[in-house]
């Protein structure tokens, strides 16, 4: 079964058979949140409605979201972590609730194919429900439901399968809220047998032993709490429904492969990067083939929001090119020389654009950035290992084949070049690199950077590394551009400026325009172009 497909079953499924309206998914980069960077979850753009606004298309809606979580980004590569996800949801907002959701999603799984359900066998699920504490009792009524479904509580000490609930706590079985505050509520969720060999620990762990023998592939959220400022929690007036399904991974599931890395979603994207790699073994560089593949998508969905951003150092956009970069980084590994980020965002383009046809209307956009992020990272990476051959002289000169910590934050600080290709060029002349003295440089300048920010307006500079030097010097350069541009009235009224951005607070009676910005940069840009001692 092809996600396209699983996409259209989920969807069918509730609106044609329980009277849902599909909604559109928001856009990945809230569009009205300064509290989160992505949207990670369905939840997010639906909070207000979860706390009580009508909701225009009724009260039971399903709908597709595309994801971005960050936190996980080091463990991809493995089989199970994504960056960018696409979530499926049926929500109530004060319709239904525990017994209705928990049957429906039990008709999904199991109905027959040609009845539009996925056909599962009801002996691989398993399934988990929240166990209670001093803010929210065990939830007896969703464990009841899964009884009457035929499922059994798991006895102490019984092992690991099928048609079993088991309890947890919050850790497990509780989501939310988005932020400090708001909707949540415990959970329930659906495991899949994924037909690997048990390990060890899974008979004492249950299902929440993340080896991959079970695979969590539904999550059932009852939203009848809102947790307050004081982190008490009080019952909501509307009891909601919250679900998740991830799209990748019951893809991966109905087609019986290891990973969703084997689908379609991925297949051809890898396909490539193989080829470009000059025909690399798929069982060789695995790591960094998924680290690739997976990176290079989510940088597209980014670039391709309708409130996509570019590469820069702060916020989405430094997420954005942490992505880029990571990825380019394991394609050297891998033996690509050439640039080739375009080269699979075109595919993802070509594979997405019917379902999210953003991908196809900003398409010239995410191809000029990626290209644009590819040839400055080129740069840096060229500028830091002429450099660091420059250091190397001077090293040698030490019999204990170490590049201190200072010289490699060094470089990262100065070029931008990543502590990990210190690491790799140090190893190919036999050194290792301080890594602690370079966690304690890192430490520093950040907390410098910080306290930096802080002082708003003062116009001080967090430290005096090159780099915010240069970010200092440019504030002149911004100062009289604007001049230039909008005229001699334009006054500095504050400045604010730490290694990874500057700020520049200035005196202007309108709004101004998008050319006029233009106008700004192309001077700005022309005059460090021209690369004038200071
Ligand atoms: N909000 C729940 C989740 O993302 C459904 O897992």
């Amino acid at each position: 079964m092809l996600a396209t497909e699983l996409r259209k079953r989920y969807i069918d499924f509730f609106v044609k058979k329980h009277n849902h309206k599909e909604i559109s998914g928001a856009s990945l980069i809230p569009e009205n949140d300064p509290t989160v960077l992505f949207t990670t979850a369905g939840m997010h753009p639906l909070v207000p409605f979860l706390m009580g606004e009508t909701h225009p298309q009724g009260k039971r809606l399903v709908n597709v979201q595309k994801c971005l979580r960050t936190d996980d980004i080091d463990e991809v590569g493995d089989s199970t972590h994504l960056t960018f996800f696409e979530m499926l949801g049926n929500w109530s907002l004060g319709d239904y609730f525990k017994k209705q959701a928990i049957e429906w999603s039990y008709e999904f799984l199991t109905s027959p194919l040609e009845e539009g359900g996925l056909g599962l066998d009801p002996a691989n699920l398993t399934v988990s429900c929240f166990e209670g504490d001093d803010d929210a009792p065990r939830d007896e009524e969703a464990a009841k439901v899964w009884e009457s479904l035929g499922f059994k509580r798991v006895e102490k000490g019984e092992p690991l399968h099928g048609g079993l609930i088991y309890f947890y706590n919050k850790k497990e079985n509780w989501w939310g809220p988005a932020g400090q505050t708001g909707p949540c509520g415990p959970d329930t969720e659906i495991f899949l047998d994924s037909g690997k060999e048990k390990c060890p620990g899974c008979d004492e762990l249950g299902v929440s032993c993340d080896c991959g023998k079970w695979v969590e592939i539904w999550n059932n959220v009852f939203m009848q709490y809102n947790k307050n400022k004081d982190r008490t929690y009080t019952p909501l007036a509307q009891q909601n429904v919250d679900t998740g399904f991830g799209l990748e991974r019951v893809t991966a599931l109905m087609q019986g492969v290891s990973t969703h890395y084997e689908t379609e979603l991925f297949s051809e994207a890898i396909k490539k990067i193989l080829e470009l790699a000059g025909g690399k073994n798929p069982n060789d560089f695995i790591v960094s083939q998924r680290i690739i593949a997976d990176h290079l998508r989510a940088a597209v969905f980014i670039l391709g929001d309708p409130f996509g951003v570019a590469p820069s150092n702060t916020d989405q956009g430094y997420v954005l090119r942490r992505l880029i970069r990571r990825a380019i980084r394991y394609g050297k590994k891998m033996g690509i020389e050439s640039a080739f980020t375009t080269e699979i965002a075109k595919i993802y383009i070509d594979l997405y654009k019917n379902i999210y046809p953003e991908l196809e209307k900003f398409k010239d956009k995410i191809l000029a950035e990626l290209e644009k992020e590819e040839a400055q990272f080129s740069k840096t990476l060229v500028q830091g290992e002429r450099e660091f051959e420059k250091m190397l002289p001077n090293l040698m000169k030490s019999a204990q084949k170490i590049v201190p910590g200072r010289l490699a934050f060094k470089l990262y600080d100065t070029y931008g070049f990543p502590i990990e290709m210190t690491e790799e060029l140090a190893a190919e002349h036999d050194f290792k690199v301080d890594k602690e003295g370079y966690d304690k440089a890192y430490k520093k300048h950040q907390e410098q950077s910080r306290a930096g920010a802080q002082q708003k307006f003062s116009g001080g500079l967090a430290d005096h590394s090159k780099q915010t030097t240069k970010l200092h010097t440019a504030t002149h350069l911004l100062h009289q551009a604007l001049r230039n541009v909008l005229g001699n009235h334009v006054e500095q009224k504050g400045s604010n400026i730490t290694v990874e951005r500057l700020r520049f607070d200035f005196t202007h009676p309108e709004k101004v325009t998008p050319e006029q910005l233009k106008e700004v940069e192309d001077i700005v840009n022309e005059q460090i172009q021209r690369g004038l001692d200071v």
